[in-house]
C-alpha cells in the first residue's frame, strides 16, 4: 500500500518533506519554534492566495470547517442567501446555509454545467441577498465554475460573496487580491499537498466589518472567524490546540509551492489536465463535465453502470495507482481522476497508459487507441 499512486480527489500523493515534518518530536504548540514557523505559514498562505490586502487564516479543520465558519460567521438567522449548486459539495453549502437559519436560495445548474453568470445576475437583481455562496471547483463532478464573473456579478450588485476553493487553490489560478470576493478558502490535502487537517481561508475587509457589525453574536466557538482573527496576528495566543504535526507539514508544503512558483504549479496543473481529457477523450469515454467547464484539478467521466468498481479494483491491485468513482449513485458508473498536488506529467502519462490497458482488458476502451493529438478547449 505504501507506493500506491494516489490519483483520487484527496488526500493527494506527500512528498518526502512534508511526511518527514509530521514524525518530529512533539513541538509544544505554546513554545518559540512553532510560533515562528506558525507565521511563516501564515505567509506563505498569503503568497499561495496572492493575498495582501485582506485577513488570512490557518487553522486546524478539514475543508468542511472552512464551509462552515463562513457560514457561521456571516450569516445571522434569518438571513436571505443563495447558494450556487452544481455538485455535491454546493449542496452541502447549502445544507450548512439551511442547518444555521438561513432563508436558504440556491440555483442549481444542470449536470456537468457551470454556473451561469447571466443567470446569476438576474437573480440578483431579482431578491435581495446577503451572501452568495460558489464552488470553485465540485470535486464531485469536476466542474469549473467561471469564478471571477460570477464574483464580479455579486460585486456589482453589493452582496458578500464566498468562494469554495478546497479543490482548485495552488491548481487553478486565484488571485484573492484581484478578485474581490469576501471570502476564499481551501483545505491542505488537495493542490497545495500537505497532510489533512488545516483549513486556509482569505478574508476581505468588508467581510470582517460585516461580522463586526452584525447583531446576533456568531454562534460558534470554534468556527468563529473573528475568534480566530487576533490568534492569527499573534499565534501565542490560545483558541484549542493546533494539529501541530500537520500544520508544520503544511509548512514545508507551502514552502514547495513558493519554491516551484505558484503561476509555474498552475501551468503545470493545466498540463496534468490537458493530458487527462486527451485519454479520457482517446477512450471514448464521456465527461461529466461540460466542454469549457473542466477542471485541472480532477476529471470525471461516465463509464457502463457497474465499470467503474471493476476499474478501480483491477488498476489499484495490478498497477497500484487508484483512482475514485462517483459519490453516491454515482458511485457504480463514474470515474473520478485527481490530479493535482506533487503528481508530475510524467508519472500521470505513466498511470494513465496503465488505466488504458485496464479499460481495454475491461472492454471499456477500443483497442490502441491513438491519443486525441487535437487539444480540446476544455
Ligand atoms: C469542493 C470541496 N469543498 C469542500 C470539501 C470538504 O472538505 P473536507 O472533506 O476536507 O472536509 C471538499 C472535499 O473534498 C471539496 O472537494
Amino acid at each position: 500500500m505504501d507506493d500506491t499512486l494516489l490519483l483520487i480527489p484527496g488526500p493527494t500523493n506527500l512528498s518526502r518533506r512534508v511526511r518527514e515534518a509530521m514524525a518530529r518530536p512533539q513541538l509544544p504548540h505554546v513554545g518559540a519554534e512553532f510560533y515562528s514557523t506558525f507565521k511563516e505559514t501564515i505567509q506563505l498562505a498569503r503568497y499561495v492566495f496572492k493575498n495582501e490586502k485582506g485577513a488570512q487564516f490557518v487553522y486546524t479543520g478539514s475543508g468542511t470547517i472552512g464551509m462552515e465558519s463562513s457560514v457561521v460567521s456571516l450569516v445571522s438567522h434569518g438571513d436571505r442567501t443563495l447558494t450556487l449548486v452544481n455538485g455535491y459539495f454546493g449542496h452541502r453549502m447549502l445544507l450548512l446555509n439551511q442547518i444555521h437559519g438561513a432563508k436558504a436560495d440556491s440555483l442549481e445548474f444542470g449536470r456537468g454545467m457551470g454556473a451561469d453568470p447571466d443567470t446569476l445576475r438576474r437573480r440578483l437583481r431579482k431578491n435581495r441577498y446577503s451572501v452568495v455562496f460558489i464552488t470553485h471547483v465540485d470535486t464531485s463532478s469536476s466542474v469549473i465554475n467561471p469564478v471571477p464573473e460570477l464574483v464580479e456579478e455579486c460585486s456589482k450588485a453589493g452582496v458578500l460573496c464566498v468562494v469554495d476553493s478546497v479543490c482548485a487553490i495552488g491548481g487553478e489560478p486565484l488571485d484573492f487580491d484581484k478578485l474581490g470576493a469576501d471570502v476564499v478558502f481551501t483545505a491542505s490535502q488537495k493542490a497545495l499537498a500537505g497532510a489533512p487537517g488545516a483549513v486556509l481561508l482569505a478574508v476581505s475587509g468588508k467581510a470582517v466589518e460585516h461580522m463586526e457589525k452584525r447583531k446576533a453574536p456568531i454562534e460558534s466557538y470554534y468556527m468563529n472567524l473573528l475568534r480566530w482573527k487576533p490568534v492569527m496576528e499573534d499565534p501565542k495566543m490560545y483558541l484549542a490546540t493546533p494539529a501541530t504535526q500537520v500544520l508544520l507539514a503544511l509548512r514545508e508544503a507551502l514552502l514547495e509551492v513558493k519554491a516551484e512558483g505558484i503561476e509555474n504549479r498552475w501551468a503545470r496543473h493545466r498540463k496534468l489536465g490537458e493530458l487527462t481529457r486527451e485519454r479520457v477523450d482517446a477512450w471514448g469515454q464521456k465527461f461529466v463535465a461540460d466542454e469549457g467547464h473542466r477542471a485541472d484539478t480532477v476529471t470525471s467521466f461516465w463509464v457502463e453502470e457497474g465499470k467503474a468498481g471493476p476499474i478501480q479494483k483491477t488498476l489499484e491491485e495490478e498497477h497500484h495507482v487508484m483512482v475514485s468513482r462517483g459519490i453516491y449513485d454515482d458511485r457504480d458508473r463514474m470515474i473520478r481522476i485527481g490530479h493535482f498536488g506533487i503528481l508530475e506529467p510524467e508519472t500521470l502519462r505513466g498511470a494513465l497508459d496503465s488505466m488504458g490497458g485496464v479499460m481495454e482488458k475491461l472492454g471499456l476502451a477500443p483497442g490502441r487507441v491513438e491519443v486525441a493529438r487535437q487539444k480540446k478547449k476544455r
